[in-house]
């Protein structure tokens, strides 16, 4: 059998006995339930591991990781993720997480031909058209792409503010901030994008619901 693969289970039985002997019911206590006040939605990117990045336990955080830290309004893993988030652990935060040197965002820069992906990209690209005028000023490619990263966060802590879920709780009243932010993967700080949104005040009219 593969080493690698075989030290994994290793590697669970070592965590799990760090853990009782710890706290003997570290475990027990686990079982009875999950009320953490974030949800993460992040990238599936190896290099950006939800809990650990943010010194979170489990029960924690809430996760939802796809490529490129998405919020694709018609997703329908993503909208259960937030409507239980939301409706069932009423959660205080929403956090999008994107991380410089997105493959996502860097094949959504060219032209590039993947295979069933590419509809997936395609979701990215349309940050870029909204932002191309900003984007394509950048001469530097380094730079267009890290500013690329940080708007297509931006625009997915929008598409979260435009979803019927999150507009239904800001309506009555519930606490819920949805916050951007990206992680540098070269020295694995995260910059806080301030793009928070509290309310659907930033919305384009277009998108706020008559609840
Ligand atoms: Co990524």
């Amino acid at each position: 059998m593969n080493k690698f693969y075989n030290q994994l289970l290793e590697n669970n039985k070592n965590w799990v006995a760090s853990k009782i002997a710890e706290d003997p019911n570290y475990f027990k206590k686990l079982s009875l339930g999950q009320s953490p006040p974030v949800l993460w939605i992040g990238c599936a990117d190896s290099r950006v591991p939800a809990n650990e990045i943010i010194g979170a336990e489990p029960g924690e955080v809430f996760v939802h990781r796809n490529i490129a830290n998405m919020v694709v309004h018609s997703d329908m893993n993503m909208l259960s993720v937030l409507d239980y988030a939301v409706n069932v652990l009423k959660v205080k935060h929403v956090i999008v997480c994107g991380h410089y040197g997105c493959g996502g965002v860097q094949a959504a820069m060219t032209n590039m031909h993947i295979g069933l992906i590419d509809n997936w990209i395609r979701h990215i690209k349309d940050v870029y058209r909204f932002h191309r005028d900003e984007l394509d000023a950048i001469s530097d490619e380094t730079s267009r792409f890290n500013r690329f990263v940080e708007l297509n966060v931006f625009e997915q802590v929008l598409d979260l503010g435009k979803t019927s879920i999150v507009q239904t709780a800001w309506e009555r009243g519930q606490e819920l901030h949805i916050h951007g932010w990206v992680y540098d993967i070269s020295n694995g700080l995260v910059v806080d994008q301030k793009v928070t949104l509290t309310d659907n005040n930033k919305l384009a009219d277009i998108y706020k619901l008559d609840l």
